[in-house]
């Protein structure tokens, strides 16, 4: 049964370690991220975006797709399925839909009119249980064709919002989606303090977790982030290894065209990649 994401964040917050969100883009992901979370007993959050959601026909598929994998695949780890960045009408159809997490993302608004929609969403979300991020400070890089410049959240602005009773905060803190370019000046911990000073024990996420060194992951987990969302990394793995497959000419030999062969080392690939982020965010073992 898919869980809020309230209580995995909280016991991850007492203990110093981060939950990772996986962000899902078709079957072959989802059984992958769900597969190595059961293998390490890791609680796990499968991110879904508004393109990936359309991509995969809708939220009720994906709804019955991963309840279905819950119950078939006997998974007992905690997994909670949480939109990614959702406008306020995202927000509000995965919550009539069966999700059992939801990402409001109003950083593009002033902060009376994200302060305004966040309240209603968590009034909405409330009464089902269903735990809500939301956004303060836009995060930089381009996600699903939004293209955001990346700023540092002001303290005060996420003081206001945690106050309304939000789950979990994401707060700009120098981040970016996808690639992080050269010249990157780093994660702004200074800042990263500050809010989680102005918001004293409040679940904070830390967006862009493809290509952050492992030393800067260690000590924004230290200065309380708790959930790290990955995406890039996991499609970049996906990518390279599906092309080297090709490339090495198995798709033409024998049946090596079946898309349960040709997705096989991408799966794997994700995997390996989902593996490797659960360890470093220190979540193995803790279901
Ligand atoms: P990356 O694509 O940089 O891994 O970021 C993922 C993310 O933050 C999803 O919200």
């Amino acid at each position: 049964m898919l869980v809020s994401a309230k209580d995995m964040l909280q016991k991850a917050k007492e203990g110093k370690y981060a939950v990772g969100q996986f962000n899902i883009n078709n079957l072959e992901w989802t059984k992958a991220i769900l597969q190595t979370a059961q293998e390490l007993q890791s609680p796990v959050i499968l991110g879904v975006s508004e393109g990936a959601g359309k991509y995969m026909c809708g939220y009720k598929t994906i709804v019955g797709m991963v309840n279905g994998m819950l119950e078939e695949m006997g998974i007992t780890v905690p997994v909670a399925l949480h939109l990614d960045h959702g406008s306020f009408d995202a927000a509000k159809a995965c919550i009539a839909a069966g999700f059992s997490s939801v990402m409001f993302d109003g950083s593009h608004y002033g902060i009376e009119e994200n302060v305004e929609k966040t309240k209603e969403i968590i009034a909405l979300a409330g009464s089902k249980g269903i735990s809500v991020e939301a956004e303060v400070g836009s995060i930089g890089g381009e996600e699903d064709g939004v293209i955001g410049a990346g700023e540092v959240a002001d303290p005060q602005e996420c003081a206001a919002i945690a106050s309304l009773g939000v789950t979990m905060l994401a707060a700009g803190i120098g981040n970016i989606h996808g690639k992080y370019p050269a010249n990157w000046q780093g994660l702004n911990f200074d800042a990263l303090a500050k809010i989680q000073a102005a918001t004293p024990g409040m679940p904070l996420v830390l967006h862009g977790g493809t290509g952050i060194p492992a030393d800067m992951i260690r000590k924004a987990i230290s200065l309380g982030v708790c959930k790290i969302n990955v995406n890039t990394e996991c499609q970049l793995t996906f990518a390279a290894a599906t092309r080297k497959y090709i490339e090495e000419g198995k798709d033409l030999q024998g049946k090596g065209f079946d898309p349960r062969k040709l997705l096989a080392p991408g799966t794997q690939a994700i995997k390996d990649t989902v593996k490797e982020k659960m360890e470093l965010f220190g979540s193995v073992g803790k279901a």
